[in-house]
């Protein structure tokens, strides 16, 4: 009896410390990664990724209105409130994503400090410390309180972690770096070059704006810009002569860098289009005998949609174009009495293809639900020229078809109990 006592006690003591290892564990530390890294195609991670925006739109917000003063002296508790509650959610991020960073697939040969030290100057990191950096360094005194009003815009930033959109453009600026620096130099040649010339040619009849090259630079800057404020005019025949090619010369200039941007932009939205449907289709158990050859025949047909919680899919009756192929999510399949629920590899909408049938049931999504759309024609093809997913998905329909068909009598043989006529 004595001897359990003391075994009681030390057992009741180490629960914090599991608690606490359970929470520092590998698991967890690769959950939470996920959870910030991957959250997207997980219900818990979208929503997570959502709070995060709305905060730094909130943020972003009182900072811009906060500059009213008659609206910082009404709000000023709210205002207070909302700072402190956005950098306490922020810090807690900034923490968690650099503890599980260690999980990063690049970083994983690395000692845990190591991968977090490389993590924390990645341009990410820089930005979310620069979120919550100014709020402590203006806490501790280190700046004043209007230089941390106006750094709490940079919190906008922070968009470019989860915007594909702004990703993709800081990817093309920065593919495209070197062909944009040169026409930079361009720029700041020509812009030189202008506002010599007008400086010989003007500054005798306009001391007060053309008599130093950098008075004639602002000049050319603003007219190279096709900006042309007016303020500044030449009023001299050679002078107009310069300003006119100075002008003509911005518009060459300034072109030639939007078209390189415009492109590498398009080219890496695309690309990026490429490796989602790739990853999408890799997802579909169905596809995982094919070579990276097929399964890029396979996605020139494919075509990648997302739904909403609670949209129809595919509505019981209608005439059927495609089948769908789930990547990420959920949907029902609304069968009277027993609906099915099928997630992600699942497929669907086969049925009225294989029989040409309408459709046999309403398919809903019950998330966010990302689908890979496979016309008609298409899956003929690839029934033809793939025998084996033919055969999987026709095996599927006929055991769908019997499991209809047990459903509808298993129906009538209820209404049958239950009809009135039948009675007595
Ligand atoms: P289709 O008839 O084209 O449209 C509705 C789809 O729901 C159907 O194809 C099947 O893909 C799917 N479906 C029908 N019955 C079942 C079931 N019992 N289990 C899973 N899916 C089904």
């Amino acid at each position: 009896m004595d001897d359990a006592a003391p075994d009681k006690k030390s057992r009741r003591r180490a629960k914090p410390a599991s608690l606490l290892k359970l929470l520092l564990s590998r698991t967890a530390r690769q959950a939470t990664y996920n959870l910030f890294d991957n959250g997207t195609t997980r219900p818990l991670g979208l929503a997570l990724q959502k709070a995060i925006i709305a905060l730094i739109l909130i943020t972003v917000a009182a900072a811009v209105l906060q500059s009213v003063p008659e609206i910082a002296a009404d709000l000023r508790w709210p205002f207070l409130a909302t700072e402190i509650v956005v950098v306490f959610c922020f810090t807690l991020e900034y923490v968690l994503r650099v503890w599980s960073a260690v999980e990063d697939p690049p970083y994983r040969d690395l000692t845990p400090w190591h991968a977090r030290l490389k993590y924390v100057v990645t341009p990410g990191a820089l930005i979310d410390l620069l979120a919550i950096a100014p709020f402590y360094l203006a806490w501790l005194g280190a700046i004043d309180v209007r230089v941390l009003l106006t750094l709490r815009l940079l919190r906008f930033l922070k968009l470019t972690r989860y915007s594909p959109g702004m990703r993709s453009l800081v990817e093309a600026i920065h593919s495209e770096r070197k062909s944009l620096l040169t026409c930079l130099m361009f720029l700041v040649g020509v812009a030189l070059i202008g506002a010599d010339f007008m400086h010989w040619a003007e500054r005798d009849a306009q001391p007060d704006k053309f008599g130093t090259i950098p008075e004639a630079l602002y000049w050319a800057v603003i007219t190279l810009a096709t900006v042309g404020y007016g303020d500044v005019v030449p009023i001299t025949v050679a002078g107009k002569v310069i300003a006119s090619v100075t002008a003509v010369l911005g518009l060459f200039m300034l072109s030639l860098p939007i078209g390189i941007l415009a492109s590498s932009f398009a080219q890496v939205i695309q690309r990026r289009d490429f490796v989602v449907t790739w990853s999408m289709v890799a997802r579909v158990p169905l596809f995982n005998t094919l070579s990276a050859a097929e399964i890029l025949e396979i996605m020139r047909n494919l075509n990648s949609m997302s739904v909403e919680a609670g949209e129809v899919i595919v509505r019981k009756g209608d005439l059927a174009q495609s089948m769908y192929f789930i990547a990420s999510g959920a949907v029902t399949v609304e069968i009277p009495h027993q609906p099915v629920q099928l997630g992600e590899g699942h497929f669907f909408g086969e049925m009225a293809l294989l029989k040409r049938t309408k459709r046999s049931a309403t398919v809903r999504a019950v998330t966010r639900t990302k689908l890979l759309v496979l016309d008609s024609a298409d899956l003929h093809n690839l029934m033809e020229q793939k025998p084996e997913i033919g055969n999987a998905i026709e095996d599927v329909a006929r055991q769908r078809a019997a499991g209809q068909d047990d459903n509808l009598a298993g129906m009538r043989q209820r209404d049958d109990d239950e009809d009135p006529s039948q009675i007595g």
